[in-house]
């Protein structure tokens, strides 16, 4: 039983692939990714594909191989991988959910702290070696807390899952007005002390800092445009640790070059690893490269959870972490095992 693992993932994952199954992973360079040629050329002879968010795995792909057993994803996120296509062709899709909750709250607020307080500007400061004596009015910043003014900061969460969930949870420490906007979890949020629904126009409106963490779908693409940055204090800070594609990028660059909004942390981008023009002329953005998850033990274990995916599917079990469960019910999966 072979397993194709599309990029290289910490050993961790592979070993336990090793234990039942043989592994071919890409061969090519860590900073690449298999072109799609290579994908349909390596499923051929595959049982179950392992694959990270930066391959986009289509009915093309899928359809390579009638023999497939199953598609285990190295992300929580799945938005590379055209679920619908997956169900109708009897395909189980495994993700990695739980595990980097915490990892991706961390850098969120890394984020946070960092627009809000000139944490890459200061430390380029010193760097550069421009830091001569301590000057009452060098690089301010805001208030995360209260601070100075005594009056508390507002957080919008937009998307109330686990990680927006983990935001709010390290937002006490802070006191801060929380806000949330999720139309799925309205319910929930109203059950929960320390933070207001509101509704997105709302959420805008208020807060001053603005984090995202929903999953993205056509109904989320682009759901902070140039209207939403209109409605944003000018004060605020955007902050985007979810996907890219949610924020229309353009419009933002267009929001932060006209100081329409204070400034922006980013994880992540509309079209990864692209920029939109003009991002990085401005000043008030922190940028990272999707470190979210990267953390040695948070990556360790999106490897053996995705590598035990695997290993489930290739067994004909039902995989711990599949985010399509109703495809076990169908006859082209049935047709797949048999
Ligand atoms: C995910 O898992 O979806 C993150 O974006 C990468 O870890």
């Amino acid at each position: 039983m072979k397993v194709f693992v599309t990029r290289s993932i910490p050993e961790a994952g592979l070993a336990l692939l090793r234990k039942e199954a043989d592994v071919d992973v890409w061969p090519g360079p860590e900073d690449e990714a298999p072109s799609k040629e290579e994908i349909l050329h390596r499923i051929k002879t595959a049982d179950v594909l392992l694959c990270l968010l930066t391959e986009e795995i289509d009915r093309a792909i899928m359809e390579a191989n009638p023999k497939l057993l199953g598609i285990a994803n190295h992300a929580v996120g799945y938005n590379n991988i055209d679920i619908k296509v997956a169900t109708e062709l009897g395909l189980p899709v495994t993700n990695t959910p739980g595990v980097l909750t915490d990892t991706t709250a961390d850098l969120a607020w890394t984020l946070i702290m960092a627009v809000a307080r000139n944490i890459v500007q200061g430390h380029q400061y010193v760097k550069e070696g421009r830091f001569r004596i301590w000057e009452p009015k060098l690089l301010l910043g805001m208030d995360v807390s209260p601070g100075g003014s005594g009056k508390r900061k507002t957080l919008g969460i937009v998307g109330f899952g686990r990680i927006g969930q983990a935001v709010f949870k390290r937002s006490k420490g802070f006191d801060m007005r929380v806000l949330a906007y999720d139309p799925f979890q309205k319910e929930a949020i109203e059950r929960t002390e320390g933070v207001e629904y509101r509704e997105l126009r709302d959420l805008l409106r208020e807060s001053d800092f603005i984090t995202l963490h929903t999953s993205l779908s056509e109904k989320t693409h682009h759901l902070m445009g140039e209207r939403e940055f209109s409605m944003m204090k000018p004060t605020a800070y955007l902050i985007n640790t979810s996907r890219g594609p949610i924020v229309d990028e353009r419009a933002l660059v267009k929001a932060l070059r006209e100081r329409r909004i204070a400034g922006a942390g980013l994880d992540v981008y509309e079209n990864e690893p692209d920029l939109a023009p003009g991002l990085t002329e401005n000043e008030n953005v922190v940028l990272l490269p999707h470190l979210g998850s990267a953390s040695r033990e948070t990556r360790d274990k999106m490897a053996t959870m995705a590598a035990a995916n695997s290993l489930a599917m290739l067994k004909k079990e039902r995989a711990p972490n599949t985010v399509n469960p109703e495809v076990y019910h169908t006859e082209a999966y049935r047709r797949r095992i048999a």
